[in-house]
């Protein structure tokens, strides 16, 4: 249990309750933690006792792998539960399970779960440090500050930099994540896709929506393009996927006409030939597996934090 004072306070649950210096100190922190993950030996003790539980009630590839290398980076003691295999599976409550792990002297739950607000919902009821990896399609912190991160590293500034959302923001957790934390830096954000699955009154946070993906691309420095959540279209959200990739794709015959250097995000996993081409994933305006590997130094910073690691210390402690 850990009842530190911290620059973030107790729990990440997302990036709107942040401030722009809480998302700031988080980024800088990160940095000495890139050059640890490039390290032969990748290890530093900064985390060494603590025990972290990863609640992973939904799928996940990069998240959970992401998480769990970052704890192990940083020495921590991991334990990993699934909805499948566990007490979940025989209708246990998240906070009966929860309290059962509290009970066996735990420090911080990662959990990622179908239901937003999930993560708000635990950190309120034990004590132990929560962070939100994925509730619903509520928020995404983690993912929203290493696609921060990685504009950041390329562009230097954020301050007036353009940022277009594509596609599915009506389910995407990791819109809402950039969104909150991009406004609060200063980058200039837009959101593109089918009316359908763009969130009424989305202009209320502070966004420019864009119609056509033509228009995007014009705007735009960066396109953050989000999957398809195929698992949602049931609903009629988009004619077809063929329509949506020839109306919405983005597609190397667009980002011909880009009037500079696009970057182009994703935050995985991708759906290709449909929200985006493989010619331009694997291309050179692609910077989608430095989010990767931006993605374990950021986690690194949110649990040393959480754990009420100094950010100054970072570096200095990190010396191999
Ligand atoms: N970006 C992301 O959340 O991917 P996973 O679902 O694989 O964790």
């Amino acid at each position: 249990m850990s009842l530190t004072a911290t620059p973030l306070g107790k729990d990440l649950t997302g990036l709107e309750p942040l401030s722009a210096d809480q998302i700031r100190v988080i980024l800088d922190t990160a940095e000495p933690f890139k050059e640890i993950t490039a390290r032969r030996v990748k290890k530093v003790p900064m985390l060494r006792g603590k025990t972290i539980v990863n609640l992973f009630f939904e799928a996940s590839t990069r998240t959970r792998i992401s998480f769990e290398f970052a704890e192990k980076r940083l020495s921590a003691d991991t334990v990993n539960i699934g909805a499948v295999g566990s007490s979940v599976s025989k209708g246990e409550t998240l906070v009966d399970t929860a309290r059962n792990l509290e009970a066996m002297s735990i420090d911080m739950v990662v959990i990622r779960h179908w239901s937003a607000g999930a993560a708000a919902f635990l950190a309120a009821r034990i004590p132990s440090n929560v962070i939100n990896a994925g509730d619903g399609a509520h928020e995404h912190p983690t993912q929203g500050l290493l696609d921060i991160l990685t504009l950041r590293d390329h562009f230097g500034a954020l301050e007036g930099l353009r940022v277009c959302i594509v596609g599915d923001v009506l389910h995407s957790r990791v819109a809402r994540s950039n969104i909150y934390g991009l406004v609060k830096l200063g980058a200039e954000v837009g959101v593109c896709g089918p009316r359908t699955l763009l969130p009424a009154a989305i202009e209320e946070l502070g966004v420019t929506v864009f119609g056509h993906v033509e228009e995007a691309i014009e705007w735009a420095d960066a396109l953050n393009v989000l999957r398809l959540q195929l698992e949602r279209m049931q609903d009629g959200f988009v004619p077809s996927l063929r329509e949506y990739n020839r109306v919405f794709g983005i597609t190397r015959q667009r980002l011909e006409r880009a009037p500079g250097r696009l970057l182009i995000l994703h935050p995985g996993p991708m759906n290709r030939g449909v929200e985006i081409d493989s010619d331009v994933a694997d291309g050179p305006h692609s910077v989608i597996l430095q989010q990767v590997t931006n993605g374990v130094a950021i986690r690194m910073s949110v649990l040393y934090l959480l754990a009420g690691g100094a950010p100054h210390l970072a570096g200095a402690a990190s010396s191999p």
